[in-house]
């Protein structure tokens, strides 16, 4: 590969953007090497030097459908031949809003009405807000390893060491080496919970003692953020009825699930049904849009007006029009779809295996449809807590996804893959060569 005219771009960006744009986890080499996207198209990337690479880093999930899919930018570009781009969100509205909230009604378990924001970050907090006018009470439950965006009431943060004690959160960088952020305003990690995730017992331990105070219960179904944790048995079934039983919200955070584990989310594939919802990343495939869903009695609060949540952008048409034609290609035969990506998807996790067996590289590769992970030195066959992440070596993780980018596959640095409907089989073929290789390396 060659390198030189993003060496060239580095520093000229480093000196006007410092840390880059999102500057969460990236690794300080990859700062120093920059890659510049100057083409995409389908499940590849092409950077300023002219390397190709496959891409599963997928923009961080948004790209369900790959990029530059046909149909989609069609509908774009048809779109911007007759519409403006913005038309004010609290006053006009498209046609088009209603036949995607129809689909989205259609396909969501818990979703009778919508509310449309930006960001994943910013549905979070509406979602926080509606549920604290529902209930009228002060807190909500997080659990550990989740991620709910960079605001300060829900980024990291250390636990109340008490677990019998109330809201105590606070900043320590020597344990929470991810997440730790200066600047946080200071009572902000005091207004949650933060509960280990798999817990019943601490969970019913906090609610037995401030359940009548909890406004919602916050979380992701399937911890994509944290390695693919994934629920215990029984545990989201648990929270279901705890919320039930103290009148809390039940809110699945389905800021990356949705519509990429198919077409009803986390929720559907759980078979657990949440009072509200959040929705983003591959709901427009690729434009910033985001949805809060759920049942029609607690959205109603923002039809009295008892609960606000302006925004100049929210309902932004040009995300509509996303977001539509995103859904109007993953339904088609009943999200087909996402049987073919899936059998791809196991294609490469089962080569990924059979590679690192060859090679007695200790990896746990396990994920569910759209997303999986590479958990490089755990050797259980299902990862459910803390406890059982033990063994992870971040050594052999950076001794892997650096090599492999720099052979052309893009793997995000934590060992995530997001799928895309545009990864082929030679796509796998290439990839299980790279880490063949890598892995013989390592
Ligand atoms: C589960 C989850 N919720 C919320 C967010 C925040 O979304 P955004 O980055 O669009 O603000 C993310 C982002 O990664 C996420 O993974």
């Amino acid at each position: 590969m060659r390198h030189d005219r993003c060496q060239e771009l580095t520093p000229k960006f480093n000196a006007l953007f410092p840390g880059g744009h999102s500057n969460f986890r990236v690794p300080f080499e990859a700062t120093q090497n920059r890659i510049f996207i100057v083409r995409a198209e389908g499940s590849r990337l092409w950077d300023a030097d002219g390397n190709e690479y496959i891409d599963y880093m997928n923009a961080m999930g948004p790209m369900i459908l790959g990029h530059r899919h046909p149909e989609y930018v069609r509908a774009l570009k048809g779109y911007l031949d007759t519409m403006s781009t913005s038309i004010g969100s609290g006053v006009f509205f498209t046609p088009a809003d209603i036949e995607l909230g129809e689909k989205m009604v259609t396909h969501i378990p818990c979703a009778e009405k919508i509310k449309f924001c930006l960001s994943g970050t910013e549905v979070v907090q509406m979602a926080i807000r509606l549920a604290r006018g529902y209930t009228n009470r002060p807190y909500f439950i997080r659990f550990d390893g989740h991620y709910h965006g960079w605001l300060d009431n829900v980024l990291g943060g250390v636990s109340n060491p008490d677990p019998q004690g109330r809201p105590f959160g606070i900043d320590n960088p020597d344990i929470d080496l991810v997440t730790f952020t200066r600047g946080r305003a200071v009572h902000a990690l005091e207004e949650s919970f933060l509960l280990p995730w798999n817990s019943e017992e601490r969970l019913v331990a906090t609610l037995e003692k401030y359940g009548d105070e909890v406004a919602l219960i916050h979380f992701e179904g399937i911890v994509c953020n944290h390695f693919g944790i994934m629920p215990r048995p029984g545990f989201i079934e648990k929270i279901r009825e705890l919320c039930t039983t103290y009148g809390i919200v039940m809110s699945m955070d389905e800021v990356i699930t949705g519509f990429r584990l198919g077409l009803g989310g986390a929720q559907k594939y759980l078979g657990v049904t949440p009072d509200i919802a959040t929705f983003g990343k591959a709901l427009a495939g690729g434009i910033p849009f985001a949805a809060l869903t759920g049942r029609g009695e607690i959205l109603q609060l923002f039809e009295d007006r008892t609960v606000l949540g302006p925004g100049t952008f929210n309902g932004h048409p040009l995300g509509v029009r996303a977001a539509l034609t995103t859904l109007s290609i993953l339904e088609r035969d009943n999200g087909g779809c996402y049987d073919a990506m899936w059998r791809v998807q196991n294609r490469l996790m089962n080569g990924l295996r059979e590679i690192a067996k060859r090679r007695r590289i200790p990896v746990l590769v396990h994920g569910v449809p759209g997303v999986f992970h590479t958990v490089f030195g755990v050797t259980k066959d299902v990862i459910y807590s803390e406890a059982d992440m033990e063994e992870f070596d971040l050594n052999l993780l950076y001794s892997f996804w650096p090599k492999m980018q720099e052979e052309g596959i893009i793997v995000m640095a934590g060992g995530r893959w997001y799928m895309s409907m545009a990864h082929t089989d030679a796509d796998v073929d290439k990839t299980l060569e790279v880490a063949d290789k890598t892995m013989a390396q390592m």
